[in-house]
């Protein structure tokens, strides 16, 4: 194990004292706030989160609250925030605190290991600000300082492992404090590109810097280019009403509603493709009309283009298929329901059915 001066313990909380960020989750123990700030926290930035969290509370001010309200209503608080399954296990949690600890949130540290969406992560930024248990929280800006800091070889979880032995001997006090400071230490000065070494109060001790080798440290992980998914799917109008169907609770954007549609099958064409996926989807036989447009959207692993098309439903029963509800609904109405980012894209090209020649006809 690679060991760090006791001193910048010290060195950290001096730091934190003068220069930590504002953040409205700051100064406030409630274990729920800092709970549902570090869910949020793991893959947004902290800028995005700010207005969500404050919302979510407003929403949301117990962890009765979210145990009580429905799937939609958490998704549609969530909707924008990305990563739809913190959602839904952060709701399931709720559920179980609700049941099993009459609603307040678990002081003992299996119970609240246990809970869904609960890793290591989470599990030690809430226990080091709340509970003052020394564990460090390595997130990707804690690793990136102790990488540099320790001039670490490692890469992937070899360096998690390296950043908690060298940082957890070091959490005699305070170590929420310790956590956070190195959380802000990586947001504000010791940044993936162009830190700002010369304001970092651990520049003394960093090996990295010591040896004029910052930039090369992290050590980068090669990464693979993600594939480009071409999607296509359907505006379907019946009347003036328009077809949204829900995705399965597990899985990608899981309890979000969308457009029927899918991705193409080799050879198929946007529009064959259309035409497949909503009989699959939703058991509809439709007229597939005017295109409304392109939009692209990434994902981690993957990008999309997605192209819509506005459809027509003339006969048949819409049946939830491939999908676990189906709804037909107003264009007015489309704001009341979570939707996945890349069809939020699209709402600005959506009119309503009476632009389209053969319904105004
Ligand atoms: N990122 C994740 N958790 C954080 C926290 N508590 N403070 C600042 N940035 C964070």
């Amino acid at each position: 194990m690679t060991a760090l001066p006791a001193e910048i313990a010290r060195v950290l909380l001096d730091w934190y004292q003068h220069h930590q960020r504002r953040l409205p989750w700051r100064g406030d123990p409630d274990p729920y706030h800092v709970w549902l700030s570090e869910v949020m926290l793991q893959q947004t930035q902290v800028d995005t989160v700010k207005s969500y969290y404050r919302r979510w509370l407003e929403r949301f001010p117990t962890i009765g609250h979210v145990a009580r309200a429905s799937q939609d209503e958490v998704l549609k608080a969530w909707e924008g925030l990305g990563y739809y399954r913190r959602a839904r296990q952060f709701h399931a949690a709720c559920h179980t605190i609700e049941q099993d600890h009459g609603g307040q949130f678990p002081t003992s540290p299996e119970s609240f290991r246990q809970l869904p969406g609960v890793g290591p992560y989470t599990f030690a930024a809430v226990r080091s600000i709340c509970f003052g248990d020394p564990l460090p929280a390595v997130d990707g800006n804690l690793r990136r300082v102790l990488a540099r800091l320790l001039k670490a070889p490692q890469t992937g979880p070899a360096l998690t492992k390296v950043a908690e032995s060298s940082l957890a001997p070091l959490m005699h006090t305070r170590p929420g404090d310790i956590n956070q400071a190195i959380m802000d230490l990586g947001a504000t000065l010791c940044t993936p590109q162009k830190p700002h070494c010369l304001q970092c109060p651990l520049s003394r001790h960093c090996g990295a810097y010591l040896s004029n080798q910052v930039q090369r440290f992290p050590r980068r992980e090669i990464r693979k280019p993600i594939p480009l998914v071409p999607v296509a799917l359907g505006v379907v109008w019946r009347g003036d009403e328009l077809l949204i169907c829900r995705r399965p609770s597990d899985g990608l954007l899981g309890g979000l509603w969308e457009f029927p549609g899918g991705k193409l099958e080799p050879g198929e064409t946007s529009a064959e493709a259309v035409r497949r996926e909503i009989m699959e989807e939703v058991g509809l036989a439709v007229e597939v009309g005017p295109f409304i447009g392109t939009v692209r959207h990434t994902y981690t692993h993957f990008a999309i283009t997605l192209d819509a098309y506005h459809c027509i439903s003339r006969d048949g029963e819409a049946r939830p298929l491939g999908c676990t509800q189906v709804r037909w609904i107003r264009l007015a109405e489309l704001s009341r329901f979570p939707f996945p980012k890349a069809n939020h894209k699209l709402f600005p090209l959506l009119k309503s059915p009476f632009a389209l020649p053969e319904v105004a006809a």
